[in-house]
């Protein structure tokens, strides 16, 4: 008997590509008899995961019964552990760093959206025993500068620092906002250049190194560098953010991370840090997995006081 749960599934809409990067397609055996859904993120290091508290506050708003867990899982063992996740009962996965690369060569097929950035942070088992690949992490970018934040960023000047996973991921997401250009500046510059032709079809987009922002001013900066992560900032030109320019940091501390702190010494009309995608990147996987899609504006806001 097939899987009694049955939420209407994103993937039905026909946007699904087989991915040829994936090992082999092997369907998983469906457990007939699921007791409370699984699913976990995965990643390495995970402990600062907020991943479980936000799905637990996502389930309990909307009355779905699942169990989400955060496991360390190092890129050796990534695959014998995702499959041994669906093989005995998980539905879903999140994938964090530094393991996006690696779903996105497990997964059987793939949105449009995945196989461009090359990089899933979302799996999801279905009822034909295939892996899906998606990536959340543009949407939920995009839905935090457009919905939460409230920024129109059609004919702006949008500059991405980094040209690693996280900005491949955002990408295609952004320039359908129809920005006037959307640069991205590397410290390897032909890292940002060679990213920048990638995506060129899909808008107008041009990638180098830090040096030659100089002269430039840009309405939105968003840092993808892992430089916060360790309290480094790129080595940015002086006067590149534009009069009411805001700043926003795709990744999260407890405390105003090296890039927002830059962003407020830059005048910025707004400074702020990823806690937003996160959310969001995370109610849009939950859609994925559940149909139902929750309301991020009271989950944000409790993490947030929590952060305080
Ligand atoms: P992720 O998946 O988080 O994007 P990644 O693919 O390893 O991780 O990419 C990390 C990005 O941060 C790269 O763009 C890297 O620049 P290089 O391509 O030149 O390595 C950038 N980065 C890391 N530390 C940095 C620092 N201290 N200053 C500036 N850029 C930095």
């Amino acid at each position: 008997m097939p899987f009694s749960h049955t939420p209407p599934k994103p993937w039905q809409s026909g946007y699904t590509k087989s991915n040829p990067s994936s090992p082999s397609a092997t369907p998983i055996p469906i457990n007939p008899m699921p007791t409370t859904d699984r699913y976990a993120v995965f990643g390495h290091p995970i402990g600062h995961s907020q991943s479980p508290r936000i799905h637990r506050l996502f389930a309990e708003q909307t009355g779905q019964s699942l169990s989400y867990t955060a496991e360390d899982v190092t890129p050796d063992i990534f695959e014998p552990s995702a499959k041994a996740f669906f093989q005995t009962g998980g539905r879903g996965l999140n994938c964090t760093v530094p393991l996006k690369e690696w779903a996105f060569r497990l997964a059987d097929t793939l949105s449009g959206r995945a196989q461009r950035s090359k990089a899933v942070n979302t799996l999801a088992l279905r009822d034909n025993g295939m892996i899906f690949g998606e990536n959340t992490d543009g949407v939920g970018l995009v839905r935090d500068l457009t919905n939460n934040l409230g920024l129109d960023l059609t004919g702006q000047r949008i500059l991405i620092l980094g040209a690693g996973g996280a900005t491949r991921g955002i990408l295609e997401p952004l320039l359908q906002l129809q920005p006037a250009q959307l640069t991205i500046a590397n410290r390897t510059a032909e890292k940002a250049a060679q990213l920048a032709a990638e995506f060129s079809d899909l808008g107008s987009i041009i990638g180098g190194g830090f040096a030659s922002l100089s002269g430039d001013r840009y309405n939105l900066i968003l840092n993808a560098t892992s430089a916060s992560l360790s309290g480094e900032l790129p080595d940015l030109p002086p006067a590149i953010l534009a009069k009411d320019g805001v700043c926003y940091d795709l990744a999260y501390g407890k405390q105003p991370t090296a890039f927002v702190r830059w962003g407020l010494e830059q005048g910025s009309r707004l400074s702020v840090d990823g806690m937003g995608m996160l959310v969001e990147q995370a109610a849009e996987a939950f859609y994925l997995w559940r149909g139902i899609r929750p309301d991020t504006a009271p989950i944000i806001a409790e993490l947030k006081i929590g952060h305080n």
